[in-house]
């Protein structure tokens, strides 16, 4: 019988960043093109395949969409190698995040994958959340029941700053407006994203970063991956699912949610153990991208762990001439 421990083995946090590291540089060599669903194929298509040198018994808990949608990285499909010595967990992942990002060259764009032991991360619906993330020294200063002033307030006093030397992340859409509206008011200084928050969220816990708060409205599903990273770093994370439709609720139900407005926590988001990994595909605030030289390219990574609270940022050197991808 094998003597390793059916556990979220520590090496597991090495290896898991191979296949962030593969997602990324498959779709950073079609940045800039305008094919987004072609930039996200090949992500997809390189996290699949890099799965296979897991030593995992993985289970997709959020993924590209349910099995009928998507033909990889379907919820519930297996990953990992399966090996009898293999670790249960589930995973949540999105292979390329920002997939506009990516195909117009634009800042932010990651591939990111969390894992946790069986049954820790929320199985989220398709729908958005409303959120708020901050870094480690605000981590008891928010509460998305309150307003955007109220939550502002508390976090420039936890800092010991004032609310004006604030940066909040806000992604720019219309739904937006009126929040942009109060945290101007509020004398908060705002930097507004395309597209992004999973990057946007995690880059709170982050001092070298330049940005203190993610707020507003973004998918449900990237809110369970930022929780997850977020509680490798003892940040702060608050979401409440925001749904489009009376049939994205009734899809929420069917998938167990009871409280359709409950305020979750990151740890009920993304419980126990957890890690999570991430490689930039174009240059951002948290990541810098992928840079193709002659004969190959170098990637940045990071890797975290929540049990140890370990941060690793990972430079990597890939030869295409020794190992074609
Ligand atoms: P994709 O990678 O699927 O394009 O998502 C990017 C993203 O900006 C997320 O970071 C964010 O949570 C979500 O889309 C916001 O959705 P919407 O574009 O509908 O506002």
């Amino acid at each position: 019988m094998s003597d390793v421990p059916k556990t979220m083995d520590r090496n597991l946090a090495m290896e898991v960043v191979r296949v962030t590291e593969m997602a990324a540089i498959a779709s950073a060599k079609l940045m800039g093109r305008g094919i987004k669903n072609e930039s996200d194929q090949a992500a997809v298509d390189a996290m699949r395949k890099a799965f296979d040198m897991l030593n995992i018994d993985g289970t997709v808990v959020i993924g590209e969409g349910e099995r009928d949608e998507a033909p990889m990285l379907y919820i519930g499909e297996k990953v990992g190698n399966g090996t009898t010595s293999a670790a249960p967990v589930d995973i949540a992942l999105d292979p390329l995040e920002g997939t506009n990002l990516c195909a117009y060259g634009k800042p932010g764009a990651i591939s990111v994958v969390a894992l946790s032991n069986r049954g820790g991360l929320l199985n989220a619906p398709d729908t958005y959340m409303e959120k708020i993330a901050v870094g480690p020294a605000a981590r008891n200063a928010i509460d998305l029941s309150q307003s955007a002033t109220h939550n502002l307030r508390e976090i420039a006093r936890a800092m010991g700053r004032s609310v004006s030397e604030l940066t909040v992340v806000i992604m720019e859409r219309d739904r937006h407006l009126d929040l942009i509206k109060e945290v101007r008011s509020a004398g908060a200084r705002i930097r507004l994203i395309d597209d992004g928050d999973v990057a946007a969220a995690v880059a709170t816990c982050f001092e070298t970063s330049g940005v203190d708060v993610l707020m507003g409205t973004g998918g449900a599903p990237e809110g369970v991956i930022a929780a997850a990273a977020i509680r490798c770093v003892d940040g702060a994370f608050q979401g409440r699912l925001r749904f489009r439709s009376k049939e994205e609720e009734a899809r929420a139900t069917r998938m167990g949610v009871k409280d359709l407005h409950k305020i979750y926590t990151a740890e009920e988001l993304a419980a126990g153990d957890v890690m999570f990994a991430a490689t930039g595909v174009t240059t951002g605030d948290f990541l810098k991208g992928v840079r193709f030289f002659h004969e190959g390219c170098e990637t940045h990574s990071i890797v975290m762990r929540s049990k140890t609270g370990t941060v690793r940022h990972i430079t990597a050197t890939h030869r295409f001439d020794k190992k074609p991808m």
